[in-house]
């Protein structure tokens, strides 16, 4: 696992993409919430202002609600229409369906799907302030596929900040789970501020378990951390790793 700490870990992030897609890569995991948007605001001025193309890319999303039609301002495919792809050349951008009546079949179908075109080249992550990726709260089976899950309280209320009240944070999801998320060839999860800091020293630096499910990473191949000064405030090694990174091999 690498970890790199840097005052803008979307340029980090956006070097990782664009240097997957110039070398060929042909999908992308993309994820949604606030910590990865300053990174699809950077790939989306290189698209505009460098020429990086995303044609021939496909993209599939890392979760959704159930019961937010697409076209709900909150929805995950929404979202990622209108913060990076509506902005970019990529090809078709698949998410999982949250409006079906049969979610257990709908997530096996995402699963397969993504096993179809797959495997991911690189899988973008954010990270709960407890631990979880994608939607997989803590408990999640290390080795889970895509299916149905039950938001923790606590996720809904990080959450409800982007809608009217807690109440209208839909309390099921559909999440790729953390066999399927490492499937992917290469793992990169991007966090910020000091409300990270807790939960990035459990995942970098505590056990690997179903109680962090980010931790997960410590586990997969390639995987990088992405984080500013604030997230790794709560890391006993943070001057190893940053050390490790300035001395970097070409
Ligand atoms: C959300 C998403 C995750 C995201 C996380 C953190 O609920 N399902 O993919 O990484 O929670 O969100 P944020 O980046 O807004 O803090």
């Amino acid at each position: 696992m690498e970890i790199v700490i840097v005052d803008h870990p979307e340029q980090v992030m956006a070097d990782i993409i664009a240097n997957a897609v110039r070398g060929g890569a042909s999908v992308l995991g993309l994820a949604t919430g606030s910590s990865p948007l300053r990174t699809y605001t950077e790939l989306i001025r290189r698209h505009r202002e460098e020429g990086l193309s995303f044609a021939g890319v496909d993209a599939v999303l890392l979760d959704e609600y159930v019961g937010l039609p697409t076209t709900h301002p909150e929805s995950y495919a929404r979202f990622i229409r209108d913060k990076f792809t509506d902005h970019v050349d990529i090809g078709e951008v698949n998410s999982p369906d949250g409006m079906t009546d049969d979610s257990i079949a709908a997530a096996d179908a995402y699963d397969d799907l993504i096993k179809g075109i797959g495997p991911v080249d690189v899988q973008i992550l954010g990270i709960g302030s407890n631990g979880h990726i994608g939607f997989n709260e803590p408990s999640s089976s290390l080795t889970s596929r895509t299916r149905i899950k039950t938001l923790t309280a606590e996720t809904r209320n990080d959450n409800a900040r982007f809608f009217d009240s807690f109440d209208e944070v839909p309390q099921h999801v559909i999440t790729q789970g953390l066999g399927t998320i490492c499937d992917a060839k290469h793992l990169a999860l991007v966090a910020t501020g000091e409300g990270k800091a807790d939960a990035i020293a459990r995942a970098v630096e505590g056990p690997l378990s179903a109680s962090c499910p980010a931790s997960i990473l410590q586990w997969h191949p390639r995987a990088t951390v992405v984080i500013d000064n604030a997230a790794a405030s709560k890391l006993k090694d943070a001057e190893y790793y940053k050390y490790v990174y300035a001395n970097k091999p070409r």
